[in-house]
């Protein structure tokens, strides 16, 4: 996939995944992310072929000048992350969920709204939702409304912003920085648990998710749908 492609989230995890598989095939690559140190870091690893903003995506006006410095835009990712860790509904205070929503539905909608002005005809936005939408595991209702609501906004686009495509991807358990709320020891123990009930065998890594990305991104015929990209998770554990 060739082009200008901009990855909200773009310093860690999913989204650095996404941009080292993207600019390795030749796409100019812009990451953005908060943390100074950490965009840093990430462009050290990527090399000068990528460059960088620190952006606040719950900040219209931080993203409305990485889109205006940035140019016109062929593909945008967005890979923000919320709150993680998970919280049993009974003690879900409304604060907390409130910061699953300012955290990652509103980043998502912020970043679509600021791109759209120089999206190129034809150009993408992929988002990132979560396998917890539409699940059943306990304690994961905070996740799984605010990955509904991801998900949710994807076929209306597609319809409403079209001839720009709009799509999702749905990871699985992945192992990333988002895990980093488990000490090691527990989320190693947390990872074989899951691994083994999952018919793969294993659970995901940060490239099988920007796999997917780069798919929905460069297939010009694909808008309008979510790819659950979980090992196969949803469907319970091999007998
Ligand atoms: N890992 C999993 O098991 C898993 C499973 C299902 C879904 N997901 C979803 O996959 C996506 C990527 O997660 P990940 O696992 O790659 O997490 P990650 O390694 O923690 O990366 C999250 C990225 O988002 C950036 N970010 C967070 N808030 C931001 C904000 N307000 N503005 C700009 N950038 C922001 C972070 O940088 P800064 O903190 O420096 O801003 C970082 O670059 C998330 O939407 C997550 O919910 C992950």
């Amino acid at each position: 996939m060739s082009n200008r492609v901009v990855i909200v989230g773009g310093t860690s995890g999913i989204g650095l995944a996404t941009a080292r598989r993207l600019a390795a095939h030749g796409a100019e690559v812009v990451i953005a992310g908060r943390d100074q140190q950490r965009l840093a870091s990430a462009l050290a690893e990527l090399g000068p072929g990528v460059t960088g903003r620190a952006v606040d995506a719950r900040d219209e006006s931080d993203l409305a000048r990485l889109f205006s410095e940035v140019g016109e835009v062929d593909h945008v990712v967005v890979t923000v992350t919320g709150p993680s860790g998970t919280t049993p509904f009974r003690e879900i205070a409304l604060e907390q969920l409130s910061t699953h929503v300012s955290g990652k539905l509103l980043p998502h909608v912020a970043t679509i709204q600021a791109a759209l002005p120089h999206l190129a005809p034809g150009g993408s936005i992929t988002l990132v939702s979560s396998a917890s939408a539409g699940g059943s595991i306990p304690a994961t209702a905070a996740l799984a409304a605010v990955n509904a609501g991801v998900e949710a906004l994807v076929p209306v686009l597609a319809v409403e912003l079209a001839p720009v495509r709009v799509n999702a991807v749905a990871p699985g358990v992945i192992d990333t920085e988002w895990w980093n709320f488990l000490p090691d020891d527990a989320r190693a123990e947390v990872f074989s648990s899951l691994a083994a009930a999952t018919p793969v065998g294993r659970i995901g890594t940060a490239d099988d998710i920007a796999q997917a990305i780069e798919f929905l991104a460069g297939n010009g015929f694909t808008t309008g749908i979510v790819v659950r990209v979980d090992g196969g998770a949803r469907l319970g554990a091999p007998k």
